[in-house]
């Protein structure tokens, strides 16, 4: 079987795992998974699982694994995904990690982890001036990369809002469950020799930049595209 370029981002709630993946997925030409987004878009349309997911999310817990597993698995088979995927959000603890694993061995298995690493201060100032596209789920930040009309996506023009579980005391949760449950995952994939650092305390551009130079190193290639730092 031909093998595929899975990546899994790592990072603090904030770190920019979202603005990042977004990026390194048009370049890669490879879906962006974010089950946070899947989770999202369940809510909204009042779907069975969205409904389910809800009252983890607003707690900033975790939503549990049987779910959140089956659902990637769903969605890895889909043929957007033929080629790999970048998996932003999951997998979050070990279970969802081994699960992983196996779901990507019969293809060559997961390629690399960045972690974004930044403050958890500076993870606070991003999370509070976050705004999501209802529409399309971009992501922006009203001081550090404004949309070009307020309130409204560049992209679609869709209205611009703030997630529910950006609350301080929802984001305090979700800090802690990260250190709790997600934190081992930094181990985990350092002994498989996958995990790649990056400095998350720059600019967007800067960070994609690094990001794309230490995946080169890992023998991930990125195509030069439109708009590539
Ligand atoms: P999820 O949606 O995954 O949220 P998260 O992990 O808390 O991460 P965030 O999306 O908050 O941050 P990010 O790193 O993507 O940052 P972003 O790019 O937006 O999960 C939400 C919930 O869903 C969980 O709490 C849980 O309940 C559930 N869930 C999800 N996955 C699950 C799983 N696998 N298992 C169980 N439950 C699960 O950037 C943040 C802001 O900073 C933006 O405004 C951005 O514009 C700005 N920014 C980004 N980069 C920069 C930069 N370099 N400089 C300045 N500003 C920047
Ligand atoms: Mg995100
Ligand atoms: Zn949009």
């Amino acid at each position: 079987m031909a093998k595929r370029t899975y990546l899994v981002f790592l990072g603090v709630p904030g770190a920019g795992k979202g603005t990042q993946a977004q990026l390194l997925a048009q370049a890669l030409e490879i879906p962006q998974i974010s089950t946070g987004d899947i989770f999202r878009y369940n809510l909204k349309h009042e779907t069975e699982l969205g409904l389910l997911a809800k009252s983890y999310m607003e707690r900033g817990e975790l939503v549990p694994d049987a779910v959140t597993v089956r659902m990637v698995a769903e969605r890895l088979g889909q043929p957007d995904a033929a080629q790999g995927a970048i998996l932003d959000g999951f997998p979050r603890n070990l279970a969802q990690a081994q699960a992983l694993d196996g779901m990507t061995a019969p293809h060559g298995g997961v390629a690399a982890v960045p972690l974004i690493r930044v403050s958890d201060e500076e993870a606070l100032r991003r999370i509070t001036g976050r705004r999501v596209c209802r529409t399309c789920g971009a992501v922006y930040h009203v001081e550090f990369n404004p949309p070009r009309r307020p309130g409204l996506c560049d992209l679609d023009g869709g209205e611009l809002y703030q997630r529910e579980d950006d609350r301080p005391e929802t984001v305090r949760n979700r800090l802690y469950v990260y250190y709790k449950q997600t934190s081992p995952l930094i181990g985990y994939y350092f002994c498989k020799g996958l995990l790649v650092e990056i400095d998350g305390a720059q600019t967007i551009q800067a960070v994609q930049a690094e990001l794309r130079a230490v995946l080169e190193r890992k023998g991930v290639q990125v195509p030069q595209t439109e708009g590539t730092p």
